[in-house]
């Protein structure tokens, strides 16, 4: 397959380009952050006017993995237009555009659409209801995406791995203040269900080669909390569990509110797929491989320089 990946810079683009290009012709959508990647790249601002038939016009993909986003959540409570334009208007045109055009898509969402009030696990029957700026321009984007093209995937999802510029993830948050022996905060009271990213760029590829389409859960099949998630990885590394203080969401300094149960249930996911979810444990061990290999360095080598 033909696949364009947007946001291929971003945790989980750059991660899926350089997991899936030996198997696919992988062409990433790129701002000029990346240089000397082992993919075709190609240069737009997808905000910019006809960028996405333009784009799509030029490479003719047969997929496209919609990564681009603005993923920081205090960053759409700041900017609440960029991200509406971002996580709402461009999936619902571009979704438009590939239905047109009869390219295959899989529209990347989040866990976080819920409010976190239920007592008990989240399936795609739950209604959402966000409680920010990102989660509902995130859920504004589910519902273009799937009004637009019904037959296009929109992923519901929770990821960790490394990062182009080693800071994006949750798991980066972690190995950065241990490995330095600072001390930093860990969340006793948001559950969630992380995946590892080289697992979700599987599975992703898999939805697409299955033919699926509408609303999945894609993240992994282990909740627990921010803070046991830290330990995890401390554990995982040998580092100092202790630096890890265990403290409330609402006692930080974060502006945007988080949901404290983003516990999502995997069933259609497994059952469609025929596949077991990865739980956390084998995302931290595949994790901390890829740190022994060198990866984080490699990530950073593929940085452009101005
Ligand atoms: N990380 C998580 O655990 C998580 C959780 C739930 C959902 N998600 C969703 O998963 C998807 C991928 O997230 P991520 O963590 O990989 O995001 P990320 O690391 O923040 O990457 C975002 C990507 O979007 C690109 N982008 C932003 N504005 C653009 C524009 N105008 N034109 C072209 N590209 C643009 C960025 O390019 P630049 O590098 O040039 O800025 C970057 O490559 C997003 O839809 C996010 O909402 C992520």
């Amino acid at each position: 397959m033909r696949i364009l990946v947007t946001g291929a810079s971003g945790l989980l683009g750059l991660n899926l380009s350089l997991l899936v290009y030996t198997m696919h012709e992988i062409i990433g959508v790129d701002r000029s952050q990346l240089g000397a990647v082992p993919f075709r790249l190609v240069n737009a601002d997808l905000l910019d006017p006809g960028a996405v038939d333009r784009v799509l016009g030029m490479i003719r993909p047969e997929a496209v993995i919609h990564c681009a986003a603005l993923a920081n959540l205090e960053a759409c409570e700041e900017n609440p237009a960029e991200a509406e334009r971002l996580n709402a208007d461009l999936p619902g045109e571009l979704a438009a555009s590939c239905a047109r055009n009869g390219i295959r898509l899989v529209h990347l969402s989040t866990d976080s659409v819920f409010d976190g009030t239920k007592n008990g696990i989240y399936t795609e029957a739950d209604l959402p209801n966000p409680p920010g700026v990102y989660s509902a321009t995130k859920l504004k984007g589910e519902q273009n995406v799937l009004s637009a093209y019904p037959e296009a995937i929109v992923a519901r999802v929770n990821f960790f791995g490394w990062s182009l510029g080693g800071k994006r993830s949750l798991s980066e948050f972690f190995y950065n203040h241990l490995s330095a022996g600072e001390a930093c905060n860990g969340f006793t009271d948001i559950w969630f269900c992380p995946l590892f990213v080289g697992d979700l760029a599987e599975i992703l590829v898999q939805m697409l080669e299955k033919c699926l389409s509408g609303l999945y859960h894609v993240v992994g099949s282990e909740a627990l909390t921010k803070y046991d998630f830290g330990l995890r990885i401390a554990r995982q590394f040998g580092f100092e569990e202790s630096l890890i203080h265990p403290i409330s969401v609402e006692a930080s300094n974060l502006t945007a509110r988080r949901s404290h149960n983003l516990r999502l249930s995997v069933h259609k996911l497994s059952t469609d797929l025929a596949l077991d979810i990865p739980g956390v444990s084998t995302g931290i061990a595949k994790f901390y491989t890829q740190f022994v290999q060198g990866y984080p360095q490699k990530m950073r080598s593929y940085q452009q320089i101005s």
